[in-house]
């Protein structure tokens, strides 16, 4: 990144103005990926639970396809010592967290703590407010290479952006001050608006309440539907509810500081197979992190299958690291039993300048559902003075982005052990280590392509079936059909 300081015409400041910006850290240019603790084990923490879980990210192909984070969540500590520093809980951690972590490292996984800027941490164990840079230091000491920092106990320094912004600026310093990288993530679940703010100090920040086990049900305890101005966010927040709060606020997303909808539930058994998919692939696609919130240990292999689709993967770990736009939400009168029944069409443009569409049907019912060319190019149209969208006069190659999903039979044997390792032209499987995300979609790896299905006509219509409570994900890549016509133009 080049940075040059400029003068602000008749200010007589000194700026550094940043072309292209990124990462205020240098970290996280495309979204984390990992494991946490907390969805699937709360409290329930121990040593055994973290290395058999860094076993499997291993031995499950999942470090691989760049889920590298193991990252600790609540309820590690037992309180302060004589000089103030943070002490591990012995019990659950009977080698010592620095002996852990570097175990951890030598399986080549990257490892995640967490506290609160607060009094507490939300379960009650002690805060880093006040303490932020002895904390800061310690971790860095043994070996930590990532923070989530959560927002519980905070004694009132919230209700604006500035003192959430302040609030969380002191850990932003103290962890930069350790001189180790460790990403910094914000959990202060969207209050006081941090996709305002949080990219300067922050490589992500929640935009919403916590996310709980369910597809659509509303709950009391979540009560926001938008994400802007929302100052109670509270939890169980459910899959539909987080998508539609990104909405309005996905043009913040930008490559080193991600809104971050909260940890995958995929795997925990409170959602159908295709409403996991559909989890898996929005949160994908808006560029949130990923972390697995589930137990490896007794992963299926349909889960394991929905977590390991590199097509899928690829779109959260485009270079282009920005979310999908909803182009249209409409209400549908078959509805479920909490009264919700609505129809999305979402999209994006990625780096390589395909476009990827997202019918999603969050209706009852299976139905034919249509995304015209208008649709889903009115960005490219009206962009400055307005012009038609030279796309309506293109043809596009469309790629179902599931059709190729992994099967049970080789999940299994991936679960069991006995999988081949990753073959450069497998369609099912990916390896990142090998050959990263980015020069992968360069070079058109088979597995990140998912399977060409059709064609889109100029200025036609993109109509696809997609069952109840599911979606379909299509990637369009245009037809290269000019290239005779540029020649006979010679
Ligand atoms: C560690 O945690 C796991 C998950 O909660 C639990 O099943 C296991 O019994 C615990 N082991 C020990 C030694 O505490
Ligand atoms: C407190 O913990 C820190 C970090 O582990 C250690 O360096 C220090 O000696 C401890 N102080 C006391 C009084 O035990
Ligand atoms: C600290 O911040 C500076 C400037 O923001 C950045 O260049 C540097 O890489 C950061 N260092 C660490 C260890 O985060
Ligand atoms: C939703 O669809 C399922 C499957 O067809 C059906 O069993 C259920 O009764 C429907 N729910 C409502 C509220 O109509
Ligand atoms: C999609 O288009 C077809 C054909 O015009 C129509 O029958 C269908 O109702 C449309 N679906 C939706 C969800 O608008
Ligand atoms: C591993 O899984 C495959 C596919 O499910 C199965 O055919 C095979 O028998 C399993 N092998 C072992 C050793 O469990
Ligand atoms: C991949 O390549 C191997 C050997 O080059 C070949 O046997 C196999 O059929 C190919 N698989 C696919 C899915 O193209
Ligand atoms: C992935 O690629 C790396 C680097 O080439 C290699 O060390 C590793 O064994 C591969 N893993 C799998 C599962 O194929
Ligand atoms: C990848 O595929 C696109 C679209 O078909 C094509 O334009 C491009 O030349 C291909 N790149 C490589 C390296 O094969």
């Amino acid at each position: 990144m080049r940075i040059a300081a400029v003068i602000a015409a008749g200010t007589g400041l000194t700026i550094a103005y940043a072309p292209g910006a990124t990462s205020y850290n240098g970290l996280n240019l495309t979204p984390q990926m990992g494991w946490n603790t907390w969805n699937a084990f709360q409290c329930n923490v121990n040593e055994t639970l973290l290395l058999n879980t860094a076993k499997s990210l291993v031995s499950l192909g999942l470090k691989e396809l760049g889920y590298d984070y193991l990252i600790l969540d609540d309820c590690w500590s037992t309180g302060r010592n004589d000089s103030g520093y943070l002490v591990e809980d012995t019990v659950k951690f009977p080698n010592g967290m620095k002996s852990l972590i570097s175990q951890v490292h030598s399986y080549g996984l990257k490892f995640g703590i967490y506290s609160s800027a607060g009094l507490y941490t939300c379960g009650r164990y002690p805060g880093s407010l006040g303490y932020e840079q002895k904390d800061a230091d310690l971790w860095a000491s043994w070996g930590v290479d990532y923070l989530k920092y959560d927002n519980c106990y905070n004694q009132g320094q919230s209700g604006t952006p500035k003192l959430s912004f302040d609030r969380y600026n002191v850990m932003s310093k103290a962890l930069n001050a350790t001189g180790r990288p460790i990403l910094y993530s914000m959990c202060n679940w969207g209050q006081d608006n941090p996709f305002d703010w949080a990219y300067t100090i922050a490589n992500s920040y929640r935009m919403s309440g916590d996310i709980y086990d369910s597809f659509s049900r509303p709950d009391p305890r979540c009560p926001c539907d938008e994400a802007i101005g929302c100052s109670f966010a509270g939890y169980h927040c459910s899959v539909l509810k987080i998508l539609n709060m990104m909405a309005s606020i996905g043009q913040r997303t930008q490559s080193g500081s991600f809104n971050d909808m909260d940890m995958l539930e995929v795997g925990n058994a409170g959602m159908t197979d295709s409403e996991y998919v559909t989890h898996f692939s929005m949160w994908a696609f808006m560029s949130s992190p990923l972390l697995i919130g589930t137990n490896l240990l007794s992963l299926s292999p349909g889960n394991l299958a929905i977590l390991s689709n590199p097509a899928v993967i690829a779109l959260n770990q485009d270079p282009s690291a920005g979310a999908a736009v909803r182009k249209w939400r409409y209400p549908v009168a078959d509805t479920d039993e909490y009264g919700i029944g609505e129809i999305a069409l979402w999209t994006r443009t990625m780096d390589n300048g395909d476009s990827v569409v997202a019918l999603v049907n969050a209706g009852n019912a299976s139905r034919s559902m249509n995304a015209t060319a208008k649709d889903l190019f009115i960005d490219q149209g009206t962009s400055g003075t307005y012009t038609v969208a030279a796309e309506l006069s293109e043809e596009f190659d469309i790629y179902d982005l599931w059709a190729n999903r992994m099967g049970e039979a080789e999940a299994g044997q991936i679960l069991n052990g006995t999988a081949e390792v990753v073959a450069m032209n497998s369609t099912t499987r990916y390896n990142s280590t090998r050959v990263s995300y980015a020069d992968g979609l360069k070079a058109n790896a088979t597995a990140l392509f998912g399977k060409k299905i059709g064609r889109l006509s100029a200025g036609g219509t993109l109509t696809a079936t997609v069952d109840r409570r599911s979606l379909g994900l299509f990637r369009l890549r245009k037809v290269e059909g000019n290239k005779l016509r540029k020649r006979d133009e010679l």
